[in-house]
């Protein structure tokens, strides 16, 4: 990745929103994103996700203002969103995490980038993240993913930590009493892969594995090959409870695996035609996603 460059000023590179600069056209951008995505993810989002959103309230009518998400997220779980001016370095992203505070974006994609851009912009940040951090379960997920991270640096272990960081919090599955759901804020972000994730033959399915998904590369410039799918978030948190230190040196001496790689080990819930879809996805990236 190119060096990044601190546009902020201050070491924890965060900016103030400056919410009373958007323009209507822009206010207009995120209205039509929302609602497209609202109305494609009512049947298709995990009920945590949808719970989210209902509880923040504020996001349907254009840009949220962060002061006001942050009441309702402060109150719920003690999340507070910071503003930076793009992507950050790992130690900084993983400071901010590991003290309950999430980094995001504020500008908004062009109307004509509706469907792609390569990095994140505030609708995924915002609409793909926020939800999720008023639950407590899952906000627990991403404050010790934080502390892991800081200690993964330090551990050289980044590349394996970083998969499950994309295999769960940016492209998700949940299994739940009327079917698989989306919880990943790539997807949900995403028309086209919230709607590919689950109803196309492509992709595999599998169940989660937290040493596999390890192992297992990704792709960032398309729809993904395989999707793995938790039971719940308790299940999440506790798999990733352990210290992960023996898992890395584990992992070093094994092979990594292919995005399409399906093992005879794999909890098999679809396996993929592998046939390839070529689609246009994901405002995120891969090591401060
Ligand atoms: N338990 C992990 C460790 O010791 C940290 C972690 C927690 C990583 C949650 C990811 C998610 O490194
Ligand atoms: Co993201």
């Amino acid at each position: 990745m190119a060096a990044l460059v601190n546009r902020s000023g201050r070491p924890d590179w965060s900016i103030d929103q400056n919410w009373e600069g958007y323009s209507k056209e822009e206010h207009g951008t995120w209205r039509t994103l929302f609602a497209r995505q609202a109305k494609l993810l009512k049947s298709r989002a995990a009920p945590e996700f949808l719970d989210g959103v209902a509880r923040l309230g504020v996001a349907a009518d254009g840009i949220p203002d962060f002061r006001r998400l942050n009441d309702v997220l402060g109150k719920a779980t003690g999340f507070r969103i910071v503003a930076v001016p793009g992507l950050v370095p790992d130690d900084v992203f993983f400071e901010h995490l590991a003290n309950r505070r999430f980094p995001s974006t504020c500008f908004i994609r062009k109307p004509e980038q509706l469907d792609y851009l390569e990095e994140p912009d505030i609708f995924h940040d915002i609409f793909g993240h926020v939800p999720l951090l008023v639950n407590p379960v899952f906000a627990d997920y991403m404050e010790a993913y934080g502390k892991g991270g800081l200690k993964a640096l330090k551990q050289g272990a980044l590349d394996k930590l970083s998969r499950l960081y994309w295999y769960t919090v940016e492209f998700g599955l949940i299994a739940t009493g009327d079917g698989l759901r989306i919880y990943g804020s790539g997807i949900v972000s995403s028309k086209g892969e919230s709607v590919y994730c689950l109803d196309h033959e492509a992709p595999n399915r599998l169940g989660f594995d937290l040493l596999r998904i390890m192992r297992t590369k990704y792709r960032i410039d398309a729809f993904q090959e395989t999707y793995f799918v938790i039971d719940s978030f308790d299940q999440l948190f506790e798999a990733t409870r352990p210290d992960f230190t023996p898992y890395y040196e584990t992992l070093e001496a094994q092979p990594e695996l292919e995005a399409g790689a399906v093992l005879p080990t794999d909890r098999v819930i679809h396996r993929g035609t592998g046939k390839k879809r070529r689609g246009i996805t994901r405002p995120s990236s891969a090591a401060s996603p």
